[in-house]
């Protein structure tokens, strides 16, 4: 029989993402608008373990849909990574009540829910990364902000870089993976788009695209790279040595991290939170929300983790064949 589900907690676990905001205030209103009491568990699994707990109502939540970054602050916590943690992390549940806990986060974060799933916590995951680096599911909470963001400012860097008749190599996040760099790559009409799963290290195929455009008369060069491959300044320098043209390094960093949430990250994040606190509140544990083929769902933590995602061939075939 289903654990009974009196109290659930909501934290925010890892790197922050914008609609992580919206996501726990529809944690908060579905939770209570089901008849369960909530509580906030600031700063991840870190604050579990030294009892940052706060009692949420509706009226707390208030304002904040609108907002980047979390209320509950996030960290990353490698006490947590140990079964001492994971036991302490489930015995403070269990003294203040807390019969399950939905966690916003990463690949890492659901690690930890199914850790504390594993201790008798009923724990759910909810995607929460810029990165989109999660295989079960199509969307992650944050990307699109994300990926708005680095586009204006990459819109930017190309109008200096073509008064100057310059290459810029602009490097976005995206951890291990290239979907930022991809996406932009595309939006942004980069000349050269460089993502780890993809690049194969070889410079000169670079150097020789450059050299060739500006012979056809082109003014500017935009190499997207991504965090992934990263070294953008040396490769810079390098490009600069072999081509003759002044090339410069930007790495736009943690401004793709915030701002506030667009309309899809909002939305998205509203549905996948109040689908958390649901299946919470049936007496699921160790599930992580996903989303695919324009449906809501959620799978088995074990299961998604087990799961694997890769650039789209087609994707990836096309963004080459428009950059040049
Ligand atoms: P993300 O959730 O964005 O992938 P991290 O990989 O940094 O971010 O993970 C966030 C936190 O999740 C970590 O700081 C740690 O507290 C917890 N975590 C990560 N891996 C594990 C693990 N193997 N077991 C238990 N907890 C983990
Ligand atoms: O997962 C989000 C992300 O911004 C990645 O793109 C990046 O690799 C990482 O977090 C940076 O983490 P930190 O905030 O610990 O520097």
């Amino acid at each position: 029989m289903a654990k009974e589900i009196k109290t659930i907690g909501v934290l925010t676990s890892g790197g922050d993402a914008p609609g992580m905001n919206a996501a726990i205030r529809a944690v908060v209103r579905k939770g209570i608008a089901n008849g369960v009491k909530i509580k906030g568990i600031k700063k991840g699994y870190q604050g579990l373990l030294n009892e940052e707990i706060i009692d949420l109502e509706k009226q707390n939540v208030s304002d904040i849909i609108q907002r980047g970054g979390t209320i509950l602050g996030t960290a990353r916590c490698s006490e947590f990574r140990t079964l001492e943690g994971q036991q302490a992390g489930a015995g403070i549940c269990k003294k203040h009540g807390i019969d399950g806990i939905v966690v916003i986060g990463g690949d890492g974060s659901y690690k930890g829910a199914q850790a504390l799933s594993k201790q008798g916590i009923n724990t759910i995951g909810v995607p929460g990364t810029i990165d989109l680096d999660i295989a079960c599911t199509e969307y992650t909470i944050g990307f699109d902000t994300a990926i708005n963001t680095a586009m204006d400012a990459i819109d930017k860097v190309r109008d200096t870089s073509s008064s100057h008749e310059r290459c810029s190599i602009i490097e976005v996040m995206g951890r291990d993976a290239g979907y930022i760099a991809l996406w932009c790559g595309v939006a942004n009409g980069a000349e050269d788009i460089l993502l780890p799963e993809k690049y194969d290290y070889n410079e000169q195929n670079i150097i020789n695209n450059i050299i060739n455009n500006r012979k056809r008369g082109k003014t500017h060069h935009i190499i997207i790279n991504a965090e992934g491959i990263g070294h953008s300044t040396s490769m810079a320098r390098r490009i600069e040595a072999a081509t003759g043209i002044e090339t410069r390094a930007t790495i736009l960093g943690y401004m793709q991290r915030g701002g506030n949430p667009t309309c899809k990250d909002r939305f998205y994040a509203s549905i996948m939170g109040a689908y958390a606190a649901d299946i919470l509140c049936q007496g699921k544990t160790n599930r992580v929300v996903g989303y695919q083929h324009g449906e809501f769902l959620d799978f088995d933590i074990d299961e998604a983790l087990a799961m694997k995602k890769d650039i789209s061939e087609y994707q990836y075939e096309v963004s080459r064949i428009l950059s040049m």
